[in-house]
Formats: structure tokens, sequence, C-alpha cells
């Protein structure tokens, strides 16, 4: 619900605002919601500060964005609520859940039908780092040549999660170029390391040509790094952006803890558009 009058601050010379007077643990209206989807759309990013939530709210407040999904790693949930995830660097987790998040990728890209928009909220914020880094994949395709535009506009990519890891994991086509769901605007999709390779080229052209584009996509000139307060609220749109998590260590003390409850859903209301 509105808590004061609402502000808008951008985060940014490109992607990213910040939304003030609100109070989410009281719930969130239609209108409200509609609000920050329309900025989501706007944006792609938005940060509302100050939302001191349990992980109860924090599902509730997701689930007005869409459905959401169920972490396929059960000990990562949160006081038994499927949708609501853990990300932390204080307790044992292996190395590869402690970084998961640190590589440019679109959530669940490897499924059939990705997430929509994700939403971290900040429960532990350590002094440096940990930051989460967005690239702006409307500008990155903008900033192609025409000819490229055009060439990377009719690519399907495969893409395989564990491309990472073991390559155990299934296959998933998804277009290279996606108009957006509700705006139609067209943003460079998926164009990072989970892809293995492009329809109807070779293994070894396919690899190069999207490592040559992750670098593109991912260029600084297009890159918006969040530095969080204790208590944001981040969600991002992931049609428009890439995202990655920086490096993080291993928490010693809990001063260099850093904690995030996390939500993702599927599904694109329609904002104000
Ligand atoms: C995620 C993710 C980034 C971060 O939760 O999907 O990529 O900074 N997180 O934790
Ligand atoms: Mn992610």
């Amino acid at each position: 619900m509105i808590d004061s009058t609402p502000g808008l601050t951008p985060l940014s010379d490109g992607i990213g605002v910040a939304l003030t007077g609100l109070r989410i643990s009281k719930g969130a209206d239609r209108e409200t919601i509609n609000t920050i989807v329309t900025l989501l759309y706007r944006h792609a990013v938005v940060c509302i500060p100050d939302q001191e939530l349990t992980p109860a709210q924090l599902a509730d407040f997701g689930a007005c964005f869409g459905k959401p999904i169920h972490h396929t790693e059960a000990d990562l949930r949160l006081d038994g609520l499927p949708g609501v995830m853990s990300l932390s660097n204080a307790d044992n987790r292996d190395d590869r859940q402690l970084n998961g998040g640190a590589h440019w990728h679109t959530d669940l890209v490897h499924t059939d039908e990705p997430a929509s928009f994700t939403m971290l909220n900040a429960i532990a914020v350590p002094p440096s780092g940990g930051r989460t880094l967005f690239a702006d994949q409307v500008a990155a395709y903008e900033a192609l040549p025409q000819a490229m535009r055009q060439r990377v506009d009719t690519m399907t990519v495969i893409h395989c999660y564990e491309a990472r890891t073991d390559g155990s994991m299934a296959l998933v086509r998804h277009p290279l170029v996606r108009p957006h769901p509700v705006t139609g605007r067209r943003a460079l999709y998926g164009a990072a390391d989970t892809g293995i390779g492009i329809e109807g080229m070779s293994g070894d052209s396919a690899r190069q040509f999207l490592l040559e584009l992750a670098e593109h996509a991912t260029d600084q000139r297009f890159v918006y790094r969040h530095a969080y307060n204790k208590h944001d609220v981040v969600i991002w749109d992931n049609s428009q952006l890439l995202h990655s998590a920086e490096l993080l260590e291993r928490s010693r003390s809990p001063e260099q803890d850093r904690i995030m409850h996390r939500v993702s859903v599927r599904g694109w209301p329609q904002g104000e558009l």
C-alpha cells in the first residue's frame, strides 16, 4: 500500500528506477502492482527500498506478479514456502550454490517457459561486494549494426544450463531476439553462457558467434551495478536484461553475510500500457 507520496529516482543513465513511498508488508493493491509492472516494462529494474518482509510477505507480494516458480532444490526453500528461496554466503552450501548466479544469464532460460520477473529482498548486505549486475539487452540489440540486427533476428539459440558443468540437462530452444511479450520492444534474449548452439550453424561457428555476441551484450556501457541497501526489494524483467551476481566469498563473520530472499515468477501482467 502507499505509505507516503510515491517518488521515482533513476538508478543509472540507462536502466533502473527506485520507487519510494510504499509499505509492501501491509499488502499491495492492484493499482500499486500495476504501477510497479509498468515501471518494470519501462526501466527493466525497480528497487523499492526499506521493505522489511517476512518470507511469507515476500511470497504474497511475488504472487501479485505471476505464478511463483518452485525451486527444484528443496533444501534452499524457506519456511516451507516452495516459492521462496534463500541465497546466502553464510551457511555451508556448496560452491556451485554459493556462486550459482555469478555468470551472465536469464533466469530459467533452460526451461520452456523462463521466468518473467525475479525479485530479491536484501536481508543482510556485506560492506563491499555482493552487487547484482544488470545488462540492458534492448540497448545492446539497438546498438548492433543494422545488418547484424537482421542476422540475429531470425536465429534460434539452443540453451543448456549445465553447459557450465556436465552437459547432462535438457536442451531448450529460444529465439535470440525476442519482442517483449507485452511491450513488443525487441531485445537480445539469453545471449549468454547457457547458449551452446545456434540452429542451422555448425557447433564451432555458433559457439564463437555467441561468445562474441555475449561480449557485446555485456559491455560496460549497457551495465548497471546494483549495490544493495539492507531491506531493498529489487525486481527485474528477465526479458529485457541479462544479470549476474558478483563472485562471493563464504562469510566468516556476520558483517560479511550476504543473505537474499528470492521469488521468481512466470506470467506477463499488462500493467498500464
Ligand atoms: C538470481 C540471481 C543474483 C544475485 O537469484 O537469479 O541471479 O546477485 N541472483 O544474487
Ligand atoms: Mn538469476
